[in-house]
């Protein structure tokens, strides 16, 4: 075995959703570097051309797959795209995710709907659609992107973390209903990182600056940080571990008694 093939992906055909930039892209990348066949998948052509062409580079094989993940007819032409394509999915990214602000106190329905459809129903659909050729196979690794928001509540951001919070029981469901097809569902928390969907309030002045320095280790996260904690739980090194979380926060969910006065 050598070092690029430890974590035994090579030639697995990997989806990736929400892999137009930021986490999604990123895991992309780790994934081909690894020897993975990947899809890509996300609402945005344009971004999906760029980590096209960015795995290609790596002399990857990747293909892009514009995809709606909270429409369930779209999710399931995806997966027969990638299928035709690609090869049946061995490892599922349920990566794709929105925030959106709003105070609950008068929150519409439609906006407390959007994120939910997406970042908890998107993440089943995908499941659903993917995983049947896993199960079916009797082998397969699905990794959901939730966020420490999932266990911390993000104020006055509409079901963001109702919605990353569901993610997480839905994962441990997930891997108690399918563990006896040798299907794993897993979770990685990401804390604070730096993305395209987040880009817009880090240009602050002062901001990027003031967040580092609540994080333990000093630092915001880049989007390239997370994708160890997701290849390692979608490989064969992790073949006994389902139902877990790996928070990858630099220590920021464990400072609350450091906030209160001692
Ligand atoms: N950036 C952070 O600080 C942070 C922290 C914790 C968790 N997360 C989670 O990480 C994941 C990746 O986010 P990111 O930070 O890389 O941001 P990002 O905005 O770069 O990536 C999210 C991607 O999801 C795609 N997407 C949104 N709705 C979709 C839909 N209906 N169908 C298909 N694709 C859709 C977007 O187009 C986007 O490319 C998300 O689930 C997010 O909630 C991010």
């Amino acid at each position: 075995m050598t070092a690029s093939d430890w974590l035994g992906l090579a030639g697995q055909t990997c989806v990736v959703t929400g892999a137009a930039g930021g986490i999604g892209r990123e895991t992309c990348l780790e994934l081909v570097r690894h020897g993975a066949r990947v899809a890509a998948l996300d609402l945005h052509a344009d971004g999906l051309q760029g980590t096209v062409a960015a795995a290609r580079e790596l002399g990857g094989e990747a293909r892009a797959v514009v995809c709606d993940i909270s429409d369930a007819d779209a999710v399931t032409a995806a997966e027969v795209t990638v299928r035709e394509a690609l090869g049946p999915c061995d490892v599922l990214v349920n990566n794709a995710g929105l925030v959106r602000g709003a105070p609950i106190a008068d929150i519409s329905i439609t906006e407390w709907q959007f994120v939910l459809d997406v970042n908890l129903t998107g993440a089943m659909l995908c499941a659903q659609a993917f995983g049947r050729a896993m199960r079916e196979r009797g082998a397969g690794a699905i990794v959901h992107t939730a966020s420490i928001c999932g266990s911390q509540p993000l104020a006055f951001a509409g079901s963001y973390s109702p919605s990353k919070s569901a993610l997480l029981m839905f994962s441990r469901q997930l891997a108690a209903e399918w563990a006896p097809d040798c299907v794993r569902s897993n979770v990685v928390s990401p804390g604070l990182v730096r993305t395209p969907m987040t880009e817009e309030t880090y240009r602050r002045p002062g901001f990027a600056e003031a967040r580092a320095e609540a994080v333990p280790l000093g630092r915001v996260a880049g989007p390239a940080e997370m994708t160890g904690a997701i290849v390692f739980l979608a490989s064969d090194r992790a073949a006994y571990i389902t139902g877990q979380e790996i928070t990858v926060d630099g220590g920021l969910s464990q400072t609350l008694m450091s906030t209160v006065p001692r």
